[in-house]
C-alpha cells in the first residue's frame, strides 16, 4: 500500500542488492526505516523484539529467514536449527508454526544442492500468496460492507471500529481487516473507521491510523477505552478486528482487549468480524483458552514512547519506581461472541462444522 503516494510492502528482496529488506515498525509512524535482514539471527530477533509484527507477516518473514539459513548452511541440522529458533521467536500467532512447518517440510524433501534457491522461491511464493489471500479476504468482506452500506437510511459512512493493526503492515500488503475496506473505498463506498489506540504498544495509533491516513481512508483514533462508548451512540456500524489463532472451534484470540470489544459489540447487537486467512486456523486446537497467551516485558506498561517537541524519540515513564505491571499481548473472544469469519475462502459461521470444512481444501 501507500506510504506518501509510493506503492510498499512490508517485507521484499531488494532487486539490485537481492537482500530480504522490512520496514522497521519500532520506528513508525514518526520514522520509515527501512533494514536488511542478513541471517537467522537477525530474523529471530525481527520478529520476537518486534520490527515486524501481526500473525501473517511474522509467518512470510519466518520464511525468508529459512531461506537466510540455507545460504549459509543447505544441511540437515541448519534447517532444523532454523525451525527451532523461528518457531519459538514469539507463541500465540499460529502462522509462524504454519510457515516454519511448511517450509521445513519441503526443504527436507529435496536435495541439498537445491535448498538454497528452493527456499528464496518458497519464500517469495508465501509473501506473493499471502496478498492474493489478502484480496480474496477482501473480497468476502466488501459484500457486508456493500450491504451495510445498502441498509444505511442516513448518509454516513459505514463506520467500521477496529483493534491493534490488522492493516497492511501486519501482513505483507492489503491487510486482512483493512482488506475489505480498502476494496469498499476503491469502488468508491464512503468508508470511515474508528481506531483504537491498543495499549500497551500502540499499534492502532502508530500503525493503523498512519497506513490509514497515507491511503486516503477517513478515520479517527480512539483511546481503547471508547469503543463500548461509541457503540451505545450508534456510532459504529461493525467492528473487524484480526486474529493470531482461530480455534476450528471458532474461538478468536487476537491482540489484547479484542474480547471487550467483542462483549460491548454483542451487547450494543453490533456485528462483530474477525478477518483472517486460513493459515490463521488452529486446526489441533478446540478451545481458545487452551492458546499459549504472549507475557511481555512489563517496561510497555510502565513507559511510553512517542516523539517529543524536537522530533527526538524518547520514553517516559508512566509512574514511579517500585511499581509492578502484568502485561498479557493477547487475549481470546469466545466464539459465541463473534458473527463470521472473513476469509479467503469466504465468511464462515465461527463453528466446528464451517470451519472444518475448510481443511480438505487446504494444501501446503
Ligand atoms: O503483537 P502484534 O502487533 O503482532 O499483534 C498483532 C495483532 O494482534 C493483529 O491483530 C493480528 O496479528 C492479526 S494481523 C492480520
Amino acid at each position: 500500500m501507500l506510504i506518501s503516494g509510493k506503492q510498499y510492502r512490508s517485507i521484499w528482496i531488494d532487486k539490485k542488492s537481492e537482500k530480504v529488506k522490512i520496514i522497521d515498525q519500532r520506528r513508525l509512524p514518526h520514522s520509515v526505516e527501512i533494514i536488511t535482514l542478513n541471517d537467522l539471527h537477525q530474523t529471530v530477533k525481527a520478529i520476537s523484539e518486534m520490527y515486524v509484527r501481526g500473525a501473517p507477516l511474522i509467518g512470510v518473514t519466518a520464511a525468508f529467514g529459512f531461506s537466510l539459513a540455507m545460504k549459509e548452511d543447505c544441511s540437515e541440522k541448519s534447517i532444523k536449527k532454523a525451525y527451532k529458533h523461528l518457531i519459538n521467536a514469539r507463541p500465540t500467532a499460529v502462522n509462524l508454526a504454519w510457515a516454519c512447518k511448511r517450509v521445513s517440510e519441503k526443504l527436507q524433501k529435496i536435495p541439498h544442492i537445491e535448498r538454497k534457491e528452493y527456499s528464496l522461491k518458497l519464500a517469495q511464493k508465501m509473501a506473493d500468496e499471502d496478498v492474493e489471500t489478502n484480496y480474496k479476504i477482501g473480497k468476502s468482506g466488501l459484500a457486508l460492507i456493500k450491504s451495510l452500506a445498502e441498509k444505511k437510511r442516513e448518509q454516513t459512512p459505514v463506520r467500521i471500529l477496529t483493534h491493534c493493526n490488522a492493516g497492511w503492515l501486519a501482513t505483507v500488503d492489503r491487510g486482512t481487516a483493512t482488506a475489505p475496506i480498502y476494496q469498499a473505498n476503491e469502488l468508491g463506498i464512503d468508508v470511515f473507521v474508528w481506531v483504537d489506540e491498543t495499549r500497551p504498544r500502540n499499534q492502532g495509533a502508530s500503525l493503523t491510523a498512519w497506513e490509514l491516513y497515507h491511503n486516503k481512508i477517513n478515520n479517527k483514533l480512539i483511546v481503547d477505552n471508547a469503543g463500548g462508548h461509541i457503540m451505545q451512540k450508534g456510532l459504529v456500524d461493525a467492528v473487524i478486528v484480526g486474529s493470531d489463532r482461530t480455534t476450528f472451534g471458532g474461538d478468536v484470540c487476537n491482540k489484547i482487549g479484542t474480547y471487550l470489544k467483542a462483549l460491548a459489540a454483542w451487547d450494543n447487537s453490533i456485528p462483530f468480524y474477525a478477518a483472517l486467512p486460513t493459515s490463521t486456523i488452529d486446526f489441533d486446537l478446540e478451545n481458545g483458552l487452551e492458546i499459549p497467551i504472549e507475557e511481555r516485558g512489563e517496561d510497555e506498561v510502565l513507559t511510553m514512547t512517542g516523539e517529543n517537541n524536537s522530533g527526538k524519540t524518547e520514553n517516559i515513564k508512566l509512574t514511579i519506581e517500585g511499581i509492578k505491571a502484568s502485561n498479557p499481548a493477547f487475549d481470546v473472544t469466545p466464539a459465541k461472541y463473534v458473527t463470521g469469519l472473513i476469509t479467503d475462502k469466504g465468511v464462515i459461521k465461527p463453528n466446528r462444522d464451517s470451519i472444518l470444512k475448510l481443511k480438505p481444501k487446504l494444501q501446503l
